[in-house]
């Protein structure tokens, strides 16, 4: 995959710290910045999948380290990121670690309900927090949080999953300003449907569907441009833009037609 063209002007992180990292976007990301002279903290809870993420990023010329952790325990997260900053200065930690209902192998239901709005909440609030402090030690840095397109609105389709991207997106945006003063840039990611194991389990048909390589892409090049919103494909962010702008009686209709998660 071709490269981002630098300017003086653009972000490149050179010890970056990922959560899911084992898979998916995550796996991905990691791939994309593996280079001589990049130090990658790779996390996730799978050791074996994360060893081979690892891997193959040495064989890129990156220095790995990886930390098997659940982004629901806060200090261990914490200790996590920690250890990584005191090794290489953090410049750029992606909250990426997520579930839906799909990876849970379940629809939703009380139990996934509550799993996914504190993963993807609160493993994200765990992974956020201890890493402002940080960079405020460090006096700058970048933090990406993975939201989704579905965080445009509380969709009938996925309940629990939009209204957990939601927050993050919400947060997100409200941290760029509040850190800004700080020199630490914030950045929100809101992918369509991207081919993953997250996604493996829709029955129904993903419109604009990517692969995970052309998604680290968009993201990696959003982030070195430090985009505020780094939504993709532009299609379905001025699609969700739209519907989360209408009136409630326009805007159900068209969304109570969505198909949902029949797992
Ligand atoms: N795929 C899409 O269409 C799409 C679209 C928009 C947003 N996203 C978001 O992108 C992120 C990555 O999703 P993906 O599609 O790449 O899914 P994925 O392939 O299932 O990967 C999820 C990653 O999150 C990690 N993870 C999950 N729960 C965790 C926990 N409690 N503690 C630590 N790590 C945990 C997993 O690690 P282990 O497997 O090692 O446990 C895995 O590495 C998620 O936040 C998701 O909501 C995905």
């Amino acid at each position: 995959m071709k490269q981002p063209k630098k300017t003086s002007k653009t972000r490149d992180p050179k010890s970056i710290f990922i959560t899911g990292a084992s898979s998916g976007i995550g796996r991905a990301l990691a791939l994309a910045y593996a280079e001589q002279g990049k130090t990658l903290f790779l996390c996730g809870r799978n050791e074996g999948r994360l060893a081979r993420v690892a891997d193959s990023c040495r064989k890129k010329g990156a220095k790995v380290q990886t930390y098997i952790f659940d982004v629901n325990d806060t200090g261990v997260t914490a200790g996590a990121l920690d250890d990584a900053n005191r090794q290489r200065p953090l410049d750029l930690v992606i909250a990426n670690a997520g579930v839906s209902g799909g990876s849970l192998g379940a629809k939703e239901n009380a139990l996934s309900t509550q799993a996914i709005l504190q993963t993807n909440i609160w493993g994200v609030v765990n992974t956020v927090l201890p890493t402002i402090e940080l960079m405020r030690r460090n006096k700058k840095g970048q933090i990406a949080l993975m939201s989704s397109m579905a965080g445009y609105r509380g969709l009938p389709s996925c309940p629990a999953y939009s209204a957990s991207k939601c927050c993050v997106k919400a947060w997100g945006e409200a941290l760029r300003g509040f850190l800004k003063q700080e020199d630490i840039d914030v950045n929100v990611i809101c992918p369509g449907f991207i081919a993953t194991p997250l996604t493996d389990a829709n029955t129904f048909k993903m419109p604009f569907l990517m692969d995970s390589e052309r998604a680290a892409y968009i993201i990696k090049k959003g982030l070195s441009q430090n985009k505020p919103i780094i939504a993709f494909p532009s299609i379905m962010a001025f699609g969700s833009w739209l519907v989360s702008a209408l009136p409630s009686f326009l805007s159900h209709p068209i969304l109570n037609r969505l198909p949902r998660k029949e797992q």
